[in-house]
């Protein structure tokens, strides 16, 4: 609990920092009534925040997944298009249905004034990994912009294009991340005032980067939708422009502008340009001008299994709205796509593949290895991505340019990274093996084991268990190898689990092991803690003292929002009462009472599951 508590950040509700308070060691604070003062001030602000939401599909993440790799195309899109007579078709000369068509987009495209801000950043071949995929695998360097992110080019080309007099009124945006730097930037190369609202979660390091480049930061808000939200009236209160991260013409032709490069860079045969998805501003720039001049070059989206809102987008044929999402990669963290983005992406994206977290992860390392640069999630994606294609389809001697689109990483979570990269490239399996407690077993596991390199071993004596349950990894190894360690445990009737994708061991459990108990009534969820003082208070005033809790394991990794696993024991009748009270709470919860390995290591064999 200690540590829980220690881990949720120092962050306060309701901060407000302003450039000219620099060199603060805090942000001051203002009070929530004095915020939602303000906030109401203005009629139109108030019918803002009323404004009921849009309805929209809500879809969970876990009901589209896919072999890492494959791709996933949109209704009705199946086989492969002639995308040129498409392109021509659906979206050419400027009658696209509602937004700008793909000839407005081309010359946009090209009379960007983007390079004022930005550099034409380099496209590189990734010699290791080329050698390694049988491609030519080009790296598009956007991590070497000067805010480490492509997102300047979008943020700039917009605001370049503001009349001088909304320039004189300022601009406005939320954002916890790379879109907040490149409106800072972009308003201090344009001699405008900028405020950026970002959500009190959000680490000082983002924060004061921001507020060096001259903006005024807000901080407002547990999470972006409130920081929005916020930023929304604050625009309308005071004739400041918005900034929208992805969701707009100017932004996505700015980051367009990459998709020029590219083909200005390469001019052989292209396969395919794999570009990490979030809102989907820079996928749909890159789209609109490469499928005008280059129809024949795939452009593949790539997103986290785990935030995957356009790939799921696409197969419903429509925009929907994420149930929960990863936060891992941060900078794709994102519910709902654009309006504009998706319909670009529907009519000319080729399909979305889906990585796993570890695999993001061995792509960082790898990207390391090759440049010696530290790459941010999200930064890494469209790499992992490529990697993963390029196996699943087998594909040979080809182009491909995969897009790294910033280099903004926490520091904090490089130990995540570190952990996770070998078993993202097959270099270190999670295992689970039961051993009889009796003499010479631990022996005969050793043996069993051979040559495979144990990196992690975990054991605890449970006195009431006939069988004792070793957790550990093994290192470097080929698929035949482990099956082959895995079949001689399982013929000397040595029960194995091979647990490398299972999230929950390798996040909790493999530093957790206390054993299996008799616990009557437990229910185990994972918790999404928000990163501020009080999270964890408010957590027991909700269910503490009406029940015990069993088990508590928190790990920081840097994410946004601790990842917290409980064990509580509800008995069945005031199970309702407790959902109630949960989802009161406001905190992302799911249950991992039928996780295998939940029920292998801590829970008695003897205790009914529910
Ligand atoms: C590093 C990085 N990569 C990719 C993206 C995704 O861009 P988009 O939201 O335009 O899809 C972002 C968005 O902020 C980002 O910061």
């Amino acid at each position: 609990m200690a540590a829980a508590a220690a881990a949720t950040g120092a962050a306060s509700s309701f901060a407000v920092v302003s450039h000219s308070q620099r060199g603060r060691r805090h942000p001051t604070r203002v009070s929530a009534a004095a915020a939602a003062t303000t906030a109401a001030s203005s009629p139109e602000a108030a019918m803002a925040a009323a404004a009921p939401p849009v309805p929209m599909m809500r879809v969970a993440p876990e009901t589209l997944q896919r072999q890492s790799g494959y791709l996933v195309r949109g209704r009705g899109a199946e086989g492969e298009r002639e995308w040129a007579a498409k392109v021509e078709a659906e979206v050419g000369g400027d009658a696209g249905e509602g937004g700008p068509g793909a000839m407005e987009y081309l010359t946009s495209v090209l009379s960007s004034k983007v390079y004022d801000v930005a550099i034409e950043s380099p496209l590189q071949l990734a010699t290791k990994l080329s050698e390694r995929l049988g491609v030519n695998l080009w790296i598009k360097r956007e991590d070497l912009q000067p805010v480490f992110s492509f997102k300047l080019r979008g943020a700039y080309n917009m605001m370049a294009k503001l009349s001088h007099e909304q320039l004189e009124k300022g601009v406005i945006c939320s954002s916890a991340g790379n879109h907040a730097q490149g409106v800072a930037l972009s308003a201090q190369r344009l001699g405008c005032d900028a405020v950026i609202v970002m959500p009190v979660t959000t680490p000082e390091i983002k924060w004061r980067s921001v507020e060096r480049l001259g903006a005024t930061v807000v901080l407002k808000g547990d999470s972006y939708d409130e920081a929005q939200s916020y930023a929304k009236q604050r625009c309308e209160q005071e004739g400041r422009t918005f900034i929208p991260p992805f969701d707009h013409p100017d932004v996505i032709t700015g980051q367009g502008t990459i998709g020029m490069e590219i083909v200005r860079q390469l001019q052989g045969p292209l396969h395919a340009i794999f570009v990490p998805v979030g809102g989907g501003g820079l996928i749909a720039g890159i789209a609109a001008y490469v499928k005008r001049v280059r129809p024949e070059v795939k452009i593949i989206g790539v997103e986290p299994s785990d935030a995957n809102a356009m790939a799921l987008s696409l197969c419903h044929g429509q925009r929907v709205m994420l149930e929960h999402v990863g936060g891992f990669a941060d900078g794709v963290a994102v519910k709902v796509v654009g309006e504009e983005t998706f319909r670009l992406c529907r009519e000319l994206v080729d399909g979305v593949v889906l990585v796993s977290r570890d695999a993001i992860c061995a792509s960082i390392k790898d990207m390391f290895e090759e440049k010696r640069s530290i790459l941010e999630p999200a930064g890494a994606l469209a790499l992992a991505g490529a990697e993963a294609y390029c196996k699943y389809y087998g594909l040979k001697g080809e182009n491909v340019v995969a897009i790294t689109s910033g280099a903004n990483m926490n520091f904090d979570r490089l130990r995540l990274v570190t952990e996770l990269a070998d078993v993202g490239r097959k270099r270190e399996a999670v295992l689970a093996t039961f051993l009889p407690e009796e003499r010479g077993s631990f022996k005969k596991f050793a043996e069993l084991v051979g040559r495979m390199n144990i990196t992690e071993f975990k054991y605890r004596y449970d006195c009431n268990a006939k069988d004792a349950l070793v957790l550990y990894s093994v290192g470097i190894y080929t698929d035949d190898e482990l099956r082959g360690m895995v079949e001689r445990m399982e013929s000397s009737k040595l029960k194995t689990v091979d647990l490398t994708d299972n999230d929950l061991a390798k996040d909790h459990l493999r530093y957790f092991i206390g054993g299996r108990s008799e616990i009557k009534d437990e229910l185990v969820y994972r918790f999404i803690f928000p990163e501020r003082p009080g999270a964890l208070m408010k957590f027991l005033d909700a269910f503490s003292p009406c029940w015990n809790i069993s088990l508590f394991h928190y790990r920081a990794q840097g994410e946004t929002g601790a990842n917290v696993l409980v064990g509580i024991q509800v008995p069945q009748e005031e199970f309702d009462e407790f959902k109630s009270r949960a989802d009161n709470l406001g905190y992302e919860y799911m249950s991992e009472l039928n996780n295998e390995i939940y029920q292998l290591l801590l829970r008695d064999p003897k205790m009914q599951c529910r």
